[in-house]
């Protein structure tokens, strides 16, 4: 059966790096039927106890959790910033999670993340990978990819590093397993 993949980056940026990891490794799932969404198009305004007493949860928030519904698998990408979540991506988590804490509806996972630096975002990574067990996410695999620049052909979008290139294959296929 087909796999239906859910694949988007958590960042705040509409050039991210996160973007195209993500895209590259959805390549990566022969045969997968794959819908990428722009966490933008998600934009609410920023959780307060007060606006949600005041207006309810938004209809956005309700629209997001439809698509990873309809998903059979997620591959999320994950930009860092300060050590954490992008604010883009934590507000939607946050608004989503006011729903219910099943926010990831039981769907197998592939957490991807990268930087420039020799991180590879893998604070962000580390905190998602244990955090989203508890909101329903059937976590797989888990991917860093540090030195982007280095790393990655942007033009190509694919990673050049022959090694890296094969942890992700492997990670892909334990999502699909
Ligand atoms: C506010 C801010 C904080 C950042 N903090 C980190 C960080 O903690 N670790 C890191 O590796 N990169 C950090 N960066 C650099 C990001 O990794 C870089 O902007 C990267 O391109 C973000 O991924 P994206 O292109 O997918 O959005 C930060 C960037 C910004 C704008």
């Amino acid at each position: 059966m087909t796999s239906k993949i859910l694949a988007f980056a958590a960042s705040n940026s509409s050039v991210s790096i996160n973007r195209t990891l993500v895209d590259y490794a959805a390549t990566l799932a022969e045969g997968a039927e794959i819908t990428t969404l722009d966490i933008h198009d998600y934009e609410m305004p920023i959780y307060r106890h007060d606006r949600e007493e005041a207006d309810g949860i938004p209809q956005l928030a309700h629209d997001f959790l439809a698509q990873v519904g309809a998903a059979d698998v997620l591959i999320i990408g994950f930009a860092e910033h300060n050590g954490g979540y992008t604010v883009a991506f934590k507000n939607l988590f946050d608004w989503c999670s006011r729903i219910g804490p099943a926010v990831w509806q039981d769907k197998p996972m592939l957490l991807t993340a990268t930087s420039t630096g020799q991180g590879g975002a893998g604070r962000v990574l580390a905190f998602a990978e244990g955090a989203f067990p508890i909101f329903s996410g059937d976590v797989r695999a888990a991917f860093s990819l540090p030195h982007y620049d280095e790393k990655f052909d942007a033009e190509a979008g694919r990673i050049t590093d022959a090694d890296k290139d094969a942890e992700l294959r492997a990670a892909v296929a334990k999502l699909l397993a």
